[in-house]
């Protein structure tokens, strides 16, 4: 089996995957609390207690899965994008694991990875498919032709989708990370009680920083006593423009290429309304593996070539793809 580990922002995972895509163990130790009080991921906290828990994800892991170091073939590591000083906490660990077993290691790139959530069993995703890719730091529309092989169709000229949940989230005075509270509360709330307009560019890019200034907009003026009255309604009407925005681009993207099969992944596509939006047969990535997870790298690792022990001793992590 593959061990994979995900180091890219503030969630330290280790996951054990088969070669035919069997899940055996996913461990997501998230440092959410830790940030909270700042607002966002502090990189240099994120580093320092990604540095804490990485050997104990891997033990949580293979305990989970009732299995010992010597069951692993391979090590798979997410490369990059992300935070610099994040990814080679989990590149530098890798490495050692891989390096004391003699085995190979296989560099895997965090935006492959999400897609290559799709591919873990039972789901077994196959391409050709038209993927949204919805995270806190990317909102891509991609063509994926073959597992490890995608074209860039769109992507956000400015903020990226999950980014405009938590920015708006903020501005509803809710808990980072937003997009799960806005999620939560819009259930209760009216979405068409606001009409938050979301900027149509050309092409099938996206465009959320508008949007973010409209709830500014419709906020700032409001006294606590009346946010905490509309902040449902606020909150319901905020995220069915992201929604709609997204999903229209998806639906839009596929009549252009003719993909018969759509998909959605990344954080963002733990949106309710988002999964419930898209048209049926859609292939949304399970719940579990939206946010970041070492599972989706362990998953795309079983495409990818292996470096040979000692190639990889000297590879280096990437901050932007
Ligand atoms: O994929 P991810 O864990 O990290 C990145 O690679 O960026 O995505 C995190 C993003 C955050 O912006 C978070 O607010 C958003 O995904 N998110 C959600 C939901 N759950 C997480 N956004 C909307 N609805 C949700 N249920
Ligand atoms: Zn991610």
């Amino acid at each position: 089996m593959i061990l994979g580990l995900e180091t890219s922002c503030d969630e330290t995972a280790a996951a054990l995957v088969t070669a035919d895509g069997r899940l055996l163990a996913s461990i997501v130790a998230t440092q959410t609390e830790l940030h909270a009080q700042y607002g966002g991921v502090v990189p240099e906290i994120a580093s320092r207690r990604h540095l804490e828990l990485v050997a104990p994800v891997v033990r949580e892991a293979l305990q989970q899965a009732r299995a010992g170091l010597d069951d692993i073939r391979a090590v798979a590591v997410t490369q990059g994008p992300g935070l610099i000083g994040a990814l080679l906490v989990g590149v530098a660990s890798a490495k050692a694991f891989a390096w004391a077993r003699r085995l190979p290691l296989i560099p895997v790139d965090h935006l492959l990875g999400h897609v290559s959530s799709l591919y873990l069993q039972p789901l077994a995703a196959e391409p050709p498919f038209l993927c949204l890719l919805a995270s806190g730091g990317h909102t891509m529309l991609l063509d994926v032709q073959e597992p490890t092989r995608y074209t860039v169709l769109g992507q956000t000229l400015d903020d990226a989708a999950g980014e405009a949940f938590d920015k708006g989230a903020r501005l509803l005075g809710l808990a980072y990370p937003g997009g799960v509270e806005i999620d939560r509360l819009a259930r209760q709330g009216d979405p068409e009680a606001y009409s938050f307009p979301v900027a149509r560019v050309p092409g099938l890019d996206f465009s959320f920083s508008g949007l973010k200034t409209s709830l500014l907009y419709a906020t700032r003026d409001l006294p606590p006593a009346e946010l905490e009255r509309r902040r449902s309604d606020l909150a319901a009407s905020y995220q069915r423009a992201i929604v709609r925005a997204l999903s229209e681009r998806i639906v839009l993207a596929a009549e252009r290429t003719g993909a018969s099969q759509v998909a959605v992944v990344g954080g963002v596509a733990a949106n309710s309304e988002l999964r419930a939006s898209l048209p049926a047969g859609a292939l949304l990535a399970p719940l579990a593996l939206c946010t970041d997870n070492a599972a989706m790298i362990a998953s795309a690792a079983r495409f990818l070539p292996e470096l040979p022990y000692p190639q990889y001793l000297s590879l280096d992590a990437y901050a932007a793809a």
